[in-house]
């Protein structure tokens, strides 16, 4: 075990459940020494006027990301409701932090939403995407890294020297071989967001921004709803040179990022079993 993390505090946002990418990385930071905190979506007072269904929908997401978190990571780990969407929910999540004296050396940045990508319907071809479909893809996928740093900074709770992570794909970048439409899209805004952060934040605050892009997996909520994406794991199974890349080697090279050492800032690393390098 190393300890490359002690007494660092990340924030790890985007655990609904033991299947999530965020909670895998959050264990190695607390192997390596870390003090985690954990923003889970739910419902906040900005939520007032939504639906019955959307409400229950909240309310269930929160509960199980607080479950998950007290049986994965313990009773004691502070969890805070955050909807990124919101600048409201935002703000009070900053002020929690500061009324519980939480100062963060970094966060982890594991979120993303289209709804083009619903479990068992084909994914829309771009030309069929609406207006809202792109904007609120755009919202929680990409500008959101832009709003929860500003929220951070603005409240002086990341510290001089943090590191700051964003979980990508290769969709980013090229079209994938299953569709990942929309979301690609939103991923490649998140990407372009993380380099010029890298710049803003290093020259003001000597803060790290880096992003991973992960080979597909099934295991989460948000993998398993991607239409094709089963499809995809086995098809980049057998074209990366050392198979797909495994959470834990996700969560290895996003502890490696989140060190407060090390002048590596603005990359985007692939961790996927080399797959990126296939014709
Ligand atoms: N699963 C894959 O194949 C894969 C591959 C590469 C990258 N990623 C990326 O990894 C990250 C985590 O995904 P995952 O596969 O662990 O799925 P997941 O469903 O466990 O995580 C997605 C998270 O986003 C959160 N979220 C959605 N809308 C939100 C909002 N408005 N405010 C706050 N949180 C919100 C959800 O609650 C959930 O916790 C995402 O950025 C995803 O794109 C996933």
């Amino acid at each position: 075990m190393n300890d490359a993390l002690k007494d660092r505090t990340i924030l790890i946002t985007g655990i609904t459940d033991a299947g999530s990418l965020a909670l895998s990385i959050a264990r190695q930071a607390r192997e390596e020494g870390a003090n985690i905190v954990c923003s889970g979506l739910g419902r906040t007072e900005y939520h007032a006027s939504i639906s019955d269904r959307a409400a229950d929908f909240l309310d269930k997401t929160y509960a199980a990301f607080e479950a998950t978190v007290k049986a994965e990571l313990g009773e004691d780990t502070p969890m805070f409701p955050l909807d990124v969407t919101l600048d409201g929910s935002i703000e009070d999540f900053c002020q929690a932090l500061s009324q519980q004296n939480i100062q963060l050396d970094g966060f982890l940045h594991s979120i993303a939403m289209d709804k083009t990508i619903k479990a068992g319907v084909v994914i829309k071809s771009i030309l069929d995407v609406t207006k809202d479909e792109f904007f609120s893809a755009m919202d929680v996928s990409a500008y959101s890294l832009v709003s929860l740093t500003r929220g951070l900074i603005q409240n002086n709770l990341l510290k001089k020297d943090s590191s700051i992570l964003a979980l990508s794909y290769l969709g980013a970048e090229k079209v994938a071989y299953h569709p990942y439409k929309n979301i690609g899209v939103a991923k490649a805004a998140l990407e372009r967001i993380v380099v010029e952060l890298a710049y803003e934040l290093g020259v003001s605050h000597n803060i790290k921004v880096n992003a991973i892009r992960f080979s597909p997996y099934t295991g989460s909520k948000a993998g398993s709803a991607i239409q094709g994406l089963a499809e995809a794991v086995e098809f980049c199974e057998k074209h990366s040179p050392l198979g797909n890349a495994r959470p834990e080697d996700l969560a290895w090279e996003s502890t490696y990022l989140l060190r407060p050492y090390g002048r590596v800032t603005g990359e985007i690393r692939n961790v996927d079993g080399g797959y990126h390098i296939r014709g």
